[in-house]
């Protein structure tokens, strides 16, 4: 019988993306940069069956994007039906991107499994195709995912150990998301007047992003990773019916990080379609970071992580 084992970790995205070009093969209208979670992980079993199945965290599911996503890979290849087994170490559907380390881990698995010879940029063409933040999950570090004509070219900017930078995320709800991304940024597409200024200035935003990741500038990261997530949170606003994932106690957690950063700690706040914040520091800085953000009510907790590297193989039959 074959199968394998895999692990990708999530990743969060310092300029975003939320608006698609091609919603068919799922490819963004603009580029993003992003960087790996490594104390974060999905962990992924695939294996030949008789009926396909997929359970997450230990629940049977009917999930659409993974039965299209399988039924996809299956007609391509000629597959048998597969087995799903998939957990992640942290919270599904809240803004912790569990899609992108779990489209990143099944595709790994899957093509060792039934051998698929893929390349790294094919993985993470297939990736994409489940969820387009996943593609970036195949590698580790600081990574671009930039749209091409039928395809996306995922690049890694800098390894994982290549910066020391560290990640303290407050978990503010212990809900899962009202809107998910793929229904939401279609909406903001649709319905916002301001979609055509965030698509142009999100291409300004990830060159100015790139270079302050090859530079190492914190202080220029910090600018440019803010403004992008405010003007998607505000793109997300402006959406009719209104997208609203922060609550109260997101904006403590701004505004806490606005006073560190006054108070000479490199530290800058990103945050995704969720309501939990990542605040992301130099390392030496983040036991503080975290003890000042787990201080606020509606801070459940505060997860720490370091860069992470890309998706591993864990065992094969
Ligand atoms: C806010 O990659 O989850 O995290 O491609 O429709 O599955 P689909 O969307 P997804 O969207 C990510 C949105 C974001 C920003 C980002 O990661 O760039």
């Amino acid at each position: 019988m074959r199968a394998a084992t895999a692990y990708a970790h999530p990743n969060i995205a310092l300029v975003k993306y939320w608006g698609k070009r091609n919603d068919e093969l799922n490819i963004p209208a603009t580029p993003s940069l992003a960087l790996t979670l490594g104390d974060l992980r999905t962990t992924t079993h695939v294996e030949e069956t008789t009926s396909s199945v997929v359970v997450l965290d230990d629940e049977r599911v009917d999930d659409n994007k993974i039965n299209g996503w399988l039924a996809q890979l299956r007609r391509q290849f000629d597959l048998p039906h597969i087995r799903i087994e998939s957990s992640s170490n942290f919270p599904a559907n809240s803004g912790l991107a569990s899609s992108a380390s779990g489209f990143a881990a099944l595709t790994l698995a899957t093509s060792t499994a039934f051998e698929l010879d893929l390349s790294l940029q094919e993985q993470c063409d297939w990736a994409r195709r489940g969820s387009a933040s996943a593609a970036r999950s195949l590698h580790g570090g600081f990574v671009t995912l930039e749209p091409r004509e039928n395809t996306c070219r995922v690049s890694q900017i800098l390894h994982e150990n290549e910066w020391d930078l560290s990640v303290a995320v407050a978990i503010t709800s212990d809900r899962s998301k009202s809107t998910g991304s793929t229904i939401g940024m279609t909406a903001s597409r649709d319905t916002s007047p301001f979609y055509e200024a965030w698509t142009r200035t999100t291409i300004d935003a990830f060159g100015l992003g790139l270079s302050a990741v090859q530079n190492k500038d914190f202080p220029a990261l910090a600018q440019v990773a803010e403004a992008s997530c405010r003007h998607m949170h505000a793109l997300m606003l402006s959406t009719e019916p209104s997208l609203i994932y922060w609550n109260a106690a997101t904006l403590h957690c701004i505004e806490a990080v606005e006073r560190m950063r006054a108070g000479g700690i490199n530290v800058f706040y990103t945050i995704d379609a969720g309501s939990h914040v990542k605040a992301v520091c130099e390392s030496d800085a983040v036991n503080e970071v975290s003890d000042r953000l787990r201080q606020f009510e509606g801070v459940h907790g505060v997860v720490v992580s370091s860069i992470g590297g890309p998706a591993q193989l864990v065992s094969e039959r």
